[in-house]
């Protein structure tokens, strides 16, 4: 920030003071630092506000053209760098309205006619938090569509499915970025549901009990293009309910991120060896010349906490709020810019990094077909010849148990070997006992098979396109 023209004296409700604000205090309540960011937002509501006033009367209609011109030049002047941010004018608000005032004079202290900072923040967060949300909806979005794409190649490859992080049964990999398709498809039906919510004007609710104007709330909130005014005004000044909703619905998306994660970082280690994560994506250790580190999944796992934490944030600032606004709710806007820069950059950063991800079918199959992943399918084998499930599940286990022993694969097993844990199985059993048998056995709506993945992709495509 440039050195501060502005002094105590030039504060906006500087009438009833006698005394400077202490330096400390002023540093301390200024908000300016960090608001500035709504910036567009604030002007596009003052203008929305002045054609308002000029509708009914308030205002002429030169008045209006002057705040309009006036309000347009300092957006371009924030734009171009050509703005003095000034601490004394505390906050995003004042900076604008003071400089307008100095650029077209009367007019220009006109504005704040009907509207308080208190309505008047509240509709700058909601306009900011809108374009947020729309901008968040279409990166996931964007998200799911490599998804999809990645879907589409792999829907025959098997990798082994965990449970416990134990191999538990073969899936196929189209199957598994579907499952992640299906938490982002949730993440965009919460964001939308909220963006209703926050698509409510509070504009004329001025400091908390209304105004004495004959505004027009109607029609500021069709120039916004909210869906509606607020219905109560002390509600409308005070209410961040909607700021906390977004945050939850964010903190969940991190959340499915962090699970991605959680398992890219597995997949792309020796051990497991399934993924390749692009070098444009990994980092390497100044000390071991070997590594190659998914900081990538690793960072976006660390910084799902930041925005849990800031979930937490708003909600303990604002669980002991009395009606209606207090200075609390200016705590309110770190939490949330950051949130929101930290959900897009994951996101952003996640389409890229997927889209260059190379996937290792060879060591995917290998490790599925170890592991005896599909003892249950053996088991399932026997009961469809007629074995109760409860005897088949024991039979298996010995057979298991007899490969452990003679450290084989249930595959490695003879015939002659199989049929004498059970007389029933016959030379079809080694179908079903590879994965890829295995997979294509669960042919039903929500299963592994290809088929299935296939038909669950053109479903997906249609759900994005709605
Ligand atoms: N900077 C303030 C905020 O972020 C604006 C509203 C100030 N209102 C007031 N009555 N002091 O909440």
């Amino acid at each position: 920030m440039a050195k501060d023209k502005h002094t105590s004296q030039d504060k906006l409700w500087g009438g009833r003071f006698t005394q400077q604000t202490d330096a400390l205090v002023e540093r301390f309540t200024a908000s300016v630092s960090f608001d500035r960011r709504l910036y567009k937002h604030d002007i596009l509501g003052s203008i929305a506000h002045a054609r308002m006033l000029a509708r009914v009367g308030v205002l002429s209609e030169t008045e209006c053209a002057a705040i309009v011109t006036g309000l347009q030049d300092i957006e371009r002047a924030i734009e171009t760098g050509g703005f003095d941010w000034s601490v004394a004018l505390e906050d995003v608000h004042m900076n604008i309205e003071a400089r307008l005032i100095e650029r077209i004079g009367e007019a220009g202290k006109k504005l704040h006619t009907g509207r308080s900072r208190n309505d008047q923040v509240a509709t700058d967060l909601r306009l900011y938090l809108r374009d947020a949300i729309d901008a968040i909806l279409q990166q996931i979005k964007d998200l799911q569509t490599v998804l999809l794409d990645i879907a589409g190649c792999e829907a025959e490859t098997v990798l082994p499915g965990f449970t416990h992080l134990q191999v538990a049964q073969p899936v196929t990999f189209g199957h598994h970025m579907l499952a992640w398709f299906e938490m982002l498809e949730r993440d965009r039906a919460r964001l939308k549901d909220c963006r209703r919510r926050v698509n409510v004007m509070p504009l004329g609710a001025a400091a908390l009990a209304g105004t004495c104007y004959p505004i027009d709330r109607a029609y500021t909130a069709q120039l916004l293009d909210f869906d509606t005014p607020a219905e109560n005004s002390l509600d409308a000044v005070s209410d961040r309910d909607f700021a906390i909703e977004f945050t939850a619905a964010a903190a969940l998306v991190m959340t499915h991120l962090s699970r991605f994660s959680e398992e890219l970082i597995l997949w792309s280690s020796a051990q497991f060896d399934f993924v390749d994560l692009g070098d444009a994506f990994c980092t390497g250790s100044s000390i071991m010349p070997q590594k190659k580190n998914p900081d990538v999944p690793e960072l976006v796992r660390g910084k799902s906490g930041r925005v849990i934490g800031h979930l937490m944030a708003l909600f303990t600032l604002m669980k002991a709020q009395p009606l209606a606004y207090n200075k609390d709710n200016q705590e309110d806007k770190e939490p949330l810019f950051d949130t929101i820069d930290t959900v897009q950059d994951s996101l952003r950063v996640y389409a890229a990094m997927l889209g260059a991800m190379q996937i290792k079918r060879e060591r995917m199959l290998h490790a599925a077909a170890s592991g005896y992943s599909t003892a249950t399918d053996l088991a399932d084998y026997l009961a469809k010849k007629g074995v109760p499930f409860r005897d088949a599940h024991e039979i298996t286990g010995k057979i298991v148990r007899h490969a452990i022993e003679t450290r084989r694969e249930l595959t490695q097993l003879t015939l002659e070997e199989l049929r004498g844990f059970s007389a029933v199985i016959k030379q079809d059993v080694f179908d079903v006992l590879k994965p890829q048998g295995s997979v294509a056995e669960r042919n039903h709506l929500g299963g592994t098979a290809p088929a299935q993945v296939r038909a669950a992709i053109a479903r997906a495509r249609e759900r994005l396109a709605r």
